[in-house]
Order: structure tokens, then C-alpha cells, then sequence
């Protein structure tokens, strides 16, 4: 018997990945995906980064509450990290969650829909988290046609104290090279022109191989897939990110310039209590390594302000070290005690006063630079591969130059997935405005294939 579904997709984009997987497993069973108004099952595939992405699912959950009642459906299935977290919980709260699965059993979650849909209710948490049952799918039925996400590590082994992912999602385990590459070959002949790879350390990838293979091997081979035109990764970790890193994106074309690198504080002392294993100098290091090899690289990172006993100096220590870096973007967050993780029981916790303050003026200041790093590009020429409708509208195209910077321009649905130059005629600290100058001849960067 087929089934409608919908699915509603929150946190990374290894979530992305993780649903446009179970979107593709559930069509090839014969199920039609539909709007939530519609569909026998609503999933829900859910993040725990911070207390803010937990209430937003639980308040997602709470508006099925009604048809539930009324109709009997759609029954909820709660998968990932939130699922992991809350386990058994989110049954007990809520009559209309009839399945939960944690983030390493995701290839059980086609057989427990069915099962619920027959009145049971199913849960499969991943208890011993070495133990994974992945969901082996190409996602061919993808949100997006012309770039993919390919994960290339699950789980994380390096429990910085303000996190719960080694929590949720398990220890560091690689994934084969040979099958990340046939996953790859798979996604460009479906149209894929652009990949990103995922982990929470692509840098320790490959660490638990007996044989020497690197992360830097795997970008290298990816890059030779014919047809490919562009391949990006994330999230880079500064304690692991090596210089044979470095020397490959200089050396590949189809590595995009452009790196995450989340340096989390400008601080020694807050580097230390949050266990990242490196110092701000060390990074500095990096970074200056980088934009030597890679003189246009995009460097963007993440911060957390207001982390357990961050003083008014360590504080100034971040804003002075966002000057000196000069980062494209930074994804800021005020700290969010996570239950079970180290730092949720230090002392001398920072109140929510004094973190909104914190996040407003890091945000004003890194919003500056960001707007002047993009000013830097008005009247340049830049390459820009059109992947989307602009979210906004307005008859506008959505793109992304290989440094990751996204820029809009006027044109129709013809365009998407071509690439083409574009003079930037306008900048926000978010966007870059442009206008078409030509379709680019990329016959020379294609080699074979297509
Ligand atoms: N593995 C990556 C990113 C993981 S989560 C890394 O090591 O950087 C993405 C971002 O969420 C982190 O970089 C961090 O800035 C933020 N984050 C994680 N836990 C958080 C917490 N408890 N409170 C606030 N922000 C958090
Ligand atoms: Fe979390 Fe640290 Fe692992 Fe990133 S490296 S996922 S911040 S524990
Ligand atoms: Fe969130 Fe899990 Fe990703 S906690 S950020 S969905 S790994």
C-alpha cells in the first residue's frame, strides 16, 4: 500500500542530506510526498545545537495536536538529533509522535513508518553509538537539482564542552572513499554540478583507516569526477586542518576557495575551558597560510559569545580578534546550556541580559566587515552558478560565486544550473546584487563527461 508524506527538515545540512535521502528511499517504496495538510505522515528531522531549535520542533509537533484528534493523522515521526536527545519523551508528551529514530538508524526509518502506519508505535535510539544502521540511498528526489550534500563522516569525537553532537550523533566513523565516490559519480550523472561534503571534523577524516588516506586525498579524487564543476566542504576544525588542505585547493580548480573554519572565541582562556585544542594565534596561523596560497579565498566562521565565566576582557579579545581576521561572515550565537555536556554545570553562567549584549555588538561589528568585504566586489566580474529562485522573488535568481557569497540578479528558470559572469552592481552584508555580462564557455573545465 503507498503512502503520502511530508517532510519538514531543521538544523544542518547533514539533516538536509539525511532527508533527501529518506524523500528518495520512501518514493522508490511507491509513497507521494505532499503538503503536511495532506500527508498520512509528517517527519520531522530535528536539530539540538540550542535550545532554540529544540522549542521550534516542539512547537511544530504541538500544531499537529488537533488534526490528530479529528482525523487521526498525519502521525509524526521524529528523527535526528532532537529524537536522540528527547527519546522516549516526545511518545510519552505527544499522542501523535508514533515514531522516534535517532541520527544513526536513519535506514530503519522507511520499515518504522510502515509499521506505525499499521498502529504501532516505533523507536530506535542509537543506544551503543558505534552501532549504525545508515540508509544506503543515492538522493536522487533531492531539494535542490543542481548541488548536493554528501556526507563523508558521521558523529564527532572531539566533546567541546558547550556541545551535544558527540551526544546525539555517535562517535567519528568514515565513511568508505569508494563509496562517497560512487555516491558522487551517481548525484553529476542525475545533474549535480556542484557538491558539498559533510562532517563535523572534515579534517580528521579518514583518522580511523588503518591505511594513510586523508582528507586532502578525497578532495583531490573527488575533484577529478568528470562533469563535477564544483566541490566545497564543511565544517573544518582548526586543531586537525593541515597544510596538504591547503595545497590541494590551490592546486584543484574545482575546489571552491572557500573554508569554514569556526574559531568559537577570541580568547586563550575561553579556547581552553571550551576544550577546542587550539589558540587564537594557531588559527591566525591558518588563516595566514591560506590567503597566501589562496590569495581570493572566503574565510567565514562561527562564535559563540557568553560562554561559562567569559569576562568583559575575553569579551574585547573576541571583538578585537574579528578586526584583525577579517572574516567574510560569521555564524554568531549566544551560548545555550545543552543538559549532559560539561560546560551546562561550570559556574559563573552568563545571563541572558548580558548575552544579547554580547551577540548585538559582535553582530554589528562582524556586519560591518562583511559589508565591506562585499563593497570590495561592486563593478568586479564574478562567476556565479544559478542554483534557485531568489526566497524573496521579484523575478530574481539565486546564485553563488565559488567563494560562497550569494548573489541575486534578474532572470528566468532557463538559467538555473548554468554557469555565467556577472558584475556585481550592488552589496548588503548578506547578498550581493549583480547584472548578467555572459554565459561562460566552461568546455575547458568540464574535460569529459556531459
Ligand atoms: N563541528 C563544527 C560545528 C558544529 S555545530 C565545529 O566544530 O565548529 C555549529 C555551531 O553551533 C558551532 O560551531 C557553534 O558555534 C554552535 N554551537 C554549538 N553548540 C552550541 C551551544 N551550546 N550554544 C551556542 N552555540 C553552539
Ligand atoms: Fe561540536 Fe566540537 Fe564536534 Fe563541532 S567539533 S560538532 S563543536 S563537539
Ligand atoms: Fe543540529 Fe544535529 Fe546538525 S544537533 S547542527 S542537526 S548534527
Amino acid at each position: 500500500m503507498s503512502f503520502s508524506f511530508a517532510i519538514n527538515i531543521y538544523g544542518c545540512q547533514m539533516n538536509q542530506y539525511d532527508g533527501d535521502r529518506l524523500r528518495t528511499a520512501l518514493t522508490f517504496r511507491g509513497w507521494k510526498e505532499t503538503d503536511t495538510s495532506q500527508a498520512d505522515v509528517v517527519i520531522i528531522v530535528t536539530c539540538s545545537i540550542r535550545e532554540k531549535a529544540e522549542q521550534k520542533v516542539l512547537s511544530e509537533i504541538g500544531r499537529y495536536k488537533k488534526a490528530f484528534g479529528v482525523k487521526g493523522k498525519p502521525i509524526l515521526a521524529v528523527i535526528g538529533c532532537m529524537a536522540q536527545n528527547m527519546g522516549v519523551e516526545l511518545i510519552r508528551r505527544f499522542p501523535q509522535v508514533r515514531v522516534v529514530v535517532g541520527p544513526r538508524h536513519i535506514g530503519l526509518v522507511p520499515d518504522a513508518l510502515e509499521k506505525a502506519l499499521r498502529n504501532k508505535v516505533v523507536v530506535y535510539l542509537d543506544e551503543d553509538p558505534r552501532e549504525m544502521v545508515d540508509l544506503k540511498v543515492t538522493p536522487i528526489i533531492r531539494s535542490n537539482p543542481f548541488k548536493a550534500f554528501v556526507t563523508i563522516a558521521h558523529g564527532c569525537d572531539n566533546f567541546c564542552t558547550y556541545c551535544i553532537v558527540p551526544y546525539v550523533r555517535g562517535r567519528f566513523v568514515s565513511r568508505r572513499p569508494d563509496e562517497i565516490l560512487e555516491e558522487v559519480s551517481e548525484l553529476v550523472e542525475d545533474g549535480i554540478l556542484e557538491v558539498t561534503l559533510l562532517g563535523q571534523n572534515v579534517d580528521s577524516y579518514g583518522k580511523d583507516f588503518c591505511k594513510g588516506y586523508r582528507f586532502s586525498d578525497l578532495l583531490r579524487d573527488v575533484s577529478h569526477i568528470p562533469g563535477l564543476l564544483r566541490v566545497r566542504f564543511t565544517t573544518s576544525h582548526p586543531r586537525d586542518f593541515t597544510d596538504d588542505v591547503i595545497e590541494v585547493m590551490a592546486e584543484e580548480q574545482k575546489i571552491c576557495p572557500a573554508v569554514n573554519l569556526p574559531i568559537q572565541s577570541g580568547s586563550d582562556r575561553i579556547l581552553k575551558k571550551m576544550n577546542r585544542g587550539y589558540t587564537v594565534s594557531g588559527y591566525e596561523g591558518i588563516i595566514r597560510r591560506l590567503r597566501n596560497a589562496i590569495p581570493d579565498i572566503s574565510i567565514t566562521s562561527d562564535l559563540i559569545v557568553g560562554f561559562p565565566g567569559e569576562t568583559e576582557e575575553d569579551f574585547v579579545d573576541t571583538l578585537n580578534m574579528l578586526e584583525r581576521m577579517q572574516f567574510d561572515l560569521v555564524h554568531t550565537a549566544s551560548y545555550s546550556p545543552r543538559e549532559g555536556t560539561p560546560a551546562a554545570v561550570l559556574p559563573d553562567q552568563i545571563s541572558q541580559e548580558e548575552k544579547k549584549r554580547r551577540l548585538a555588538i559582535v553582530n554589528e561589528l562582524q556586519d560591518a566587515i562583511s559589508f565591506k568585504k562585499n563593497l570590495d566586489l561592486v563593478g568586479k566580474v564574478v562567476e556565479v552558478l544559478f542554483d534557485d529562485l531568489a526566497p524573496k522573488g521579484g523575478g530574481l535568481l539565486q546564485g553563488r560565486t565559488p567563494t560562497d557569497k550569494v548573489v541575486l540578479v534578474p532572470g528566468d528558470e532557463t538559467m538555473l544550473g548554468k554557469l555565467y559572469e556577472v558584475r556585481i552592481t550592488e552589496a548588503s552584508n548578506w547578498y550581493l546584487y549583480g547584472e548578467l555580462v555572459s554565459l561562460r564557455d566552461f568546455n575547458d573545465v568540464l574535460e569529459v563527461g556531459l
